[in-house]
Parts: C-alpha cells; structure tokens; sequence
C-alpha cells in the first residue's frame, strides 16, 4: 500500500466525477453495442447507399470546443453502425474476415478498460503473461516446434514480414554479414523463391524488407494452386529463402512441405510458410494432413483474427530459434531494463503495441483444443455444403474446397459479375470476385463462428435467385 494518505486523491469531486463518468459511458457503449448486435443479423449484409451517404456527416471541419462525450458516442452509433457490413451475423463471406469468439469480444472490452501497454513485463505484469501462455498455446496447436517462439503481430502481412526479416538476418549472418551494422548496401544477393501463387502480402513484405519484387523467382502451380514439387529448383543455397503457403487465398490448398522443405534444407536455405488462415488445419485432427511437414520449416505467419475469430487486428509471427528473432527485432534504450524472460519490445516489429494476446488467450482458454478443432471443421464443412448446393444448381466449382474457400462460376466473366453484383445488392450474403486461372469467380470464404446451416443455405438459395434473375 501506499506511504502517503491517497484520500485526498482518491475523494476530490473531479476525480469522483471522472470515474463515474468514464463508468457511465462505458456502461452505455456496452448497451449500444447489445442494440447493435441485435439487430445485426435482420440487415442487409452490406449497408445500403443511404447508409453510406450519411457518413457525410462525419466530414466537417474540426470544431474549436469540446463536444459532450456522450453526444460523440450517440452520434457514432447513429451514423456509424448502419454503415458498417454485417459482420457479427453468419452471412458476410468476403475475403478470409473471420468473426469474433464470444470470449475473446467479451476480454477484448474487459482488456480495452485495462488499457495495457505490453512491450516490457513491467508495463503489464497480466498482459505479459496472457501473452506468453496463448502465444505457446498458439504454437502447441498448430504442432510446431515446442522451443519456436510466438509473437503477436497486427496481422498476417507484418508477421510475414516478420519471418522475411529474421530469415533476410539469419542467411546474411551464417553467410558473415551483419545486416545491423552494415545494412544491405553491399550485402550478398540473397536468392528468393515463391509459389506463383504466394499472397500479394508476401510480395509486399519482400519489398519492405529490400529484397524486391523484381528479382523472386516463382515456382509453377498446379490446378489446386499448390507449387508443383516436380518444377521446384534443385539449386537452392544457403543463401536462398523459400517461401511457400498453407492455405492458397482462391482455393485454401497447402503446399507439399514434406517435399519441400527438407531440399532446401539441405542445400542450408531458410523456409519462410504464410499461413493466414490454412495454417490452422493443423489445429484439426481431420485436416492436418494438408499441411503436414509444415512444423519443419524456419519461420512462419499466422492470423488470430482469419480462422480463430480473434477480434481484429491479431497476427502471430512464429521463429525456431529465438535468437535469430532477437537478431533482427532487439533493440536497446538506456530507460529499458534488461533481464526479462520476454520482452515483446525485443520479440517484434512494435514497441508500444495493443495487448493482442489477451484476447487470443481468451478465446483458446473458453474453446480449449477441441473447440479449436470443431470450428476449423465447422467452417470447412459449411464450405464444402456452399460448394454441393450452388454445383446442384449448376454453377461450376472451380477449384476443389480443401478448406474454407470456395470458387465458383456462373458461365462467363460477365455472368459471374453480375450475379456478385446482385447478390451484394440483394443483401442476403456478401462474397466478392476472384479471378482464378484466368475464369472470373465468386469468391466464398467460410470463416465466421457465427454461420450456421441455415446461414450457408439462404445464402446459397440467395445466390442461384441471383443467378436466375441476371439469367432473365
Ligand atoms: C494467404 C494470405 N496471406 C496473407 C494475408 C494477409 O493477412 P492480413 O490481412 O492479416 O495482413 C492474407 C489475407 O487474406 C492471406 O489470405
């Protein structure tokens, strides 16, 4: 306890006054949140033009004075929930968005009033170890080397950066330049090999890290979108980062790891797998053969916020050998203690950052290993069902549904359009458009915990109706 007499502090009408009020309009957030929700799911998926031209009203200038923070909240909700898409129902199948756990919402509001800054163990003694715990939940899961360290990461697309920059140090290293004192200027050229069909985020991440876009050289697929094991380069040094995917973003297949990865060990290469959301088959005991001999490779990236349904934003960055993760993300300051076990400002790209582990944490401790496992099934079976209905109505499934994602077309490019087109305006679902191998696709992802069966057979019945209509 204290060695002064805090009554003053804690008894003086402003400090009274503003804890009741900070109280008061938590208490009220959380009631407009209840409203929101339930109404969520009796609204068009994507909000309607009226929805979005009242946005507008949000444009203006910055005023001088303050404004009641219960008038900004009120204005918030009127303006602001029409205008968002629909996601906390079981019908929005755009992108890989997933939904959100109710124990990991439920800690995410909890965590917001904590307020916890967890780059140092003594900025958050709770967040430090609710980090620690779900980041070696995390990697337990997903079968990974138990010694490879996690850390949580505002998405897929900076824990793969993550990975490209750890892996970008380590070959320089063993190769005998020190990327910290010497930066890349000079460095020996380090030789970068992708599936054709690596994510656009991973090309970005390559950029980022100076490695280029220009110079990857790209491996051949095949129908499933997974590099063709035949085509790979036998080449391959100690000099060259692979990087390979679990969970094509079109087709939700896996590259062949077990075939892969132990050649460009062998020759002393790094293999970097981007595995936003495919990398969670491996939490299911009926699907982690697609991605078996993915736990033998360097470094991979991950999502809490695809598959998990972890509130955004939440990616996990995972390393082998935490020394080589130390290597390119430490950094010292004359105000930080050395001596933690796990300081998050040493283990990644941020220094202050959210306390994402927190709501991970959550979500694993309510579903615990088997939940885990049943809605990575549940989602990869309602996409399976989506791809059965709309093939009876006689569209065509372009790819075969390994995960959650599935691929259809309605006969030519412009057919296809027009019926994603109907159905965003009709309401019912939202998928959006792909383009795979050259057919123009509707773009079905099956990622929320929130679908049903009913869900994925309105939304089916919604999509052939859609169909007929264009067909009229
Ligand atoms: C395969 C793959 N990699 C990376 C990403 C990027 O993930 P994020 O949006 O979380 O940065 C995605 C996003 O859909 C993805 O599907």
């Amino acid at each position: 306890m204290s060695t002064v007499d805090l009554t003053p502090a804690l008894t003086s009408p402003r400090a009274l006054a503003a804890t009741r009020e900070r109280i008061s309009l938590v208490t009220e957030a959380a009631r407009r949140a209840g409203s929101y929700l339930a109404g969520a799911a009796h609204r068009p998926v994507a909000p309607g033009p009226d929805a979005v031209a009242a946005l507008d009203v949000f444009r203006r200038p910055l005023q001088d004075g303050r404004i009641d923070a219960r008038e900004v909240l009120a204005e918030l909700d009127a303006f602001g929930s029409p205008a968002t898409v629909a996601q906390a129902q079981g019908r929005f199948f755009g992108f890989v968005n997933g939904g959100v756990d109710n124990a990991a919402a439920a800690a995410a509001v909890l965590a917001g009033q904590w307020d916890q800054n967890p780059s140092l163990p003594v900025g958050s003694p709770v967040a430090s170890v609710l980090d620690e715990v779900a980041a070696g939940w995390v990697v337990d899961l997903l079968g990974l080397p138990h010694d490879a360290t996690a850390t949580f990461t505002p998405g897929a697309t900076l824990a793969n950066l993550t990975g490209i920059l750890v892996a970008r140090d380590a070959l320089l290293a063993r190769a005998g330049w020190d990327v910290h004192e010497r930066g890349l200027f000079g460095a020996p050229p380090i030789r970068v090999v992708t599936g054709e069909e690596a994510h656009v985020s991973i090309l970005k991440a390559l950029r980022l890290a100076g490695l280029g876009v220009g110079r990857v050289e790209t491996v051949p697929t095949d129908a499933r979108g997974a590099v063709r094991v035949e085509a790979f380069p036998d080449d391959t040094d100690a000099l060259t980062l692979v990087i390979l995917q679990a969970g094509n973003v079109n087709t939700g297949a896996s590259d062949d790891f077990a075939g892969i990865i132990p050649r460009v060990h062998d020759a002393g290469g790094w293999v970097h797998v981007d595995g936003a959301f495919g990398l969670w088959a491996a939490a299911s005991p009926a699907l982690r053969e697609q991605v078996a001999g993915v736990e033998l490779a360097d470094s991979w990236g991950t999502d809490a916020h695809k598959q998990l349904n972890v509130p955004y934003d939440s990616g996990v960055a995972i390393v082998r050998e935490r020394a080589d993760l130390e290597r390119a993300t430490a950094m010292q300051a004359a105000y930080v203690a050395s001596g933690d076990a796990r300081p998050l400002m040493q283990l990644g790209l941020q220094m202050s950052q959210r306390a994402r582990g927190i709501e991970t944490w959550a979500m694993l401790a309510a579903n615990g290993r088997d939940g885990v496992a049943e809605l990575i099934d549940r989602t990869c079976a309602h996409a399976r069902r989506f791809a059965e209905r709309l093939e009876a109505a006689g569209a065509e499934i372009l790819a075969p549904v390994a995960l959650n994602q599935v691929l259809v077309a309605f006969g030519d490019a412009a057919t296809t359009d027009a019926v994603i087109d109907a159905v965003q305006r009709d309401g019912t679902m939202w998928a959006g458009a792909s383009t795979w191998k050259g057919r123009r696709a509707m773009r079905i992802s099956v990622s929320d915990q929130a679908t049903t069966r009913d869900d994925v057979d309105v939304s089916a019945a919604a999509i052939v109706a859609c169909w007929a209509a264009v067909r009229d």
